[in-house]
Formats: structure tokens, C-alpha cells, sequence
């Protein structure tokens, strides 16, 4: 069987569960684009809040997203969502963003925004040149792209996890987050039948990525 010419790699899993770091690289192993969809969430969600429309009120969030213009520019091996032509400042990170952001997540409106612009990433990715891309998030493996090539649900206990978020000096509502986004009604978070799932809890950054490289490389035929 010919290897694929480009690859989709999954990682889905819950906060500091490791997904952004071993996307990044990924990325660069690979020769993949990087696209990180929370911070695409944190994004829609930072604007929201700063033109008042809250989660709550459903008219104005359809007013509000259907006049807002999705865009991508590239930035090294990271796809970056431009809000009518502006990118994400520091506050995408910041603990107001941090409170909201499952909120507006919920809504299926602020999904199906999303959910084109999302798929729409490989032709950024093609049009890049890259080999393919890896894309992270809470249902890039059940939603997104349930026939990617590799699919991965990343754990890690949650206080590792706490203890991975305060080692990187950042104050975050990682229990409440956990618990909102995996409750909700459209799009839960959830390793999905069939993708592989890698306990992180005990392992390093590097021994994570080891794993997800040795199957990446196998799909690829390269192994
Ligand atoms: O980096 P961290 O895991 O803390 O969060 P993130 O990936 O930046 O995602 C922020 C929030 O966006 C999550 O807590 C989810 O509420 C939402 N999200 C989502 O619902 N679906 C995605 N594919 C990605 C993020
Ligand atoms: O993207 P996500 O929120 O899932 O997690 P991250 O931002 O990639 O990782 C959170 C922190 O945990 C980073 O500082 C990583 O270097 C660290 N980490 C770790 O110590 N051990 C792992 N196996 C994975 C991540």
C-alpha cells in the first residue's frame, strides 16, 4: 500500500493534558502544520467578551458570529485564526478567558462557526506545502476528523496536571473546564472508539511524543 502523501494527525485530551507541546513537536518532526483549535476557541471567546455578548444570549452570539470574518495566516509551522484580520493577543490566555471559554464552547452556534473554518486547515496546510497537519483540541478525533490517519486521546491525572499549569506560572480552572467539556450536549470531550490513548501521567514530554512518532512513522511507511 503507497504510504499517504499527506497525513492528519488528532490529539484530543483536557486541559494540560500535554496536547500543545507534543502537537508543536510534531509538527516539526513531521513537517506538519500546527493547529492549535483551543487557542481558536480562546479567540472567539476573548472577542465575544470584549464586544459584550454573552453565551447566555443566543440572538446576539448568532448576530455576533455571523458577521465575524475567519481568516488564517501562517506564522513558522502554526496556523494562526485571524478575527476580521486581527490575531489573538495575550489575553486569549488570560483567567477571564480561562472562566468563559468552555461556556462559549457549549453553544453549538460557536461550534458550527468553527467546525468549517477547522476542516477548511488542510487546504491552508496543502497551500503551505506542508506534509500534512496535526490538529488538537477536545473532538478533533470524533468530530473533526474521525478518518484522520492517526488518532490520539492524551490523559494525565489531574493533579499532574495542576501541577503542570502552575509550573508554567499560570493561574487556570482546570477541574471546572474538564468538567464543563465533557458534559456538554454537542461535541463532549471523549477519546473516541478507535483512537490510541496515552496515559501521560508518569511519562515525560519526550517518552509522549516517542510513542505518537513511532505511529505516525508507521502510517507514513517509514517506520
Ligand atoms: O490548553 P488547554 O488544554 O488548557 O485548553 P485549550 O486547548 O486552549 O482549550 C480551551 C477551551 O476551548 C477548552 O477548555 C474547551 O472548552 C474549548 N475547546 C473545545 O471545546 N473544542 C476544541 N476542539 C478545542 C477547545
Ligand atoms: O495543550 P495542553 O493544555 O494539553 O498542554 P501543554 O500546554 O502542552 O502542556 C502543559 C505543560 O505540561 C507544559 O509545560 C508541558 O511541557 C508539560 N508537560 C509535561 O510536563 N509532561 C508531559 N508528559 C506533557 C506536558
Amino acid at each position: 500500500m503507497a504510504p499517504p502523501s499527506f497525513i492528519i494527525v488528532a490529539i484530543d485530551g483536557g486541559a494540560a493534558s500535554g496536547k500543545s507541546s507534543s502537537a508543536r513537536l510534531l509538527a516539526d518532526r513531521f513537517d506538519l502544520l500546527h493547529v492549535d483549535t483551543g487557542s481558536f476557541y480562546r479567540h472567539l471567546t476573548a472577542e465575544l467578551l470584549r464586544r459584550g455578548v454573552p453565551a447566555t444570549d443566543l440572538p446576539a452570539l448568532r448576530t455576533a458570529l455571523g458577521a465575524l470574518q475567519l481568516t488564517t495566516r501562517v506564522e513558522g509551522r502554526s496556523a494562526r485564526m485571524l478575527v476580521d484580520g486581527q490575531p489573538a493577543g495575550d489575553e486569549i490566555r488570560s483567567e477571564e478567558v480561562n472562566r468563559h471559554v468552555s461556556h462559549y464552547a457549549a453553544v453549538p452556534e460557536v461550534r458550527q462557526t468553527l467546525l468549517g473554518y477547522q476542516r477548511g486547515q488542510t487546504e491552508v496546510a496543502r497551500a503551505s506545502g506542508f506534509r500534512g497537519l496535526v490538529m488538537e483540541g477536545r473532538d478533533i478525533g470524533s468530530v473533526i476528523f474521525p478518518q484522520a490517519d492517526c488518532r490520539f486521546f492524551l490523559h494525565a491525572d489531574p493533579v499532574e496536571r495542576a501541577k503542570r499549569r502552575a509550573a508554567e506560572g499560570r493561574q487556570d480552572s482546570i477541574a471546572e473546564r474538564d468538567r464543563l467539556d465533557t458534559s456538554r450536549k454537542t461535541s463532549p470531550l471523549t477519546c473516541p472508539p478507535g483512537a490510541i490513548d496515552i496515559d501521560s501521567t508518569h511519562l515525560t514530554l519526550p517518552e509522549v511524543v516517542e510513542k505518537m512518532s513511532t505511529v505516525i512513522a508507521a502510517r507514513q511507511g517509514i517506520a
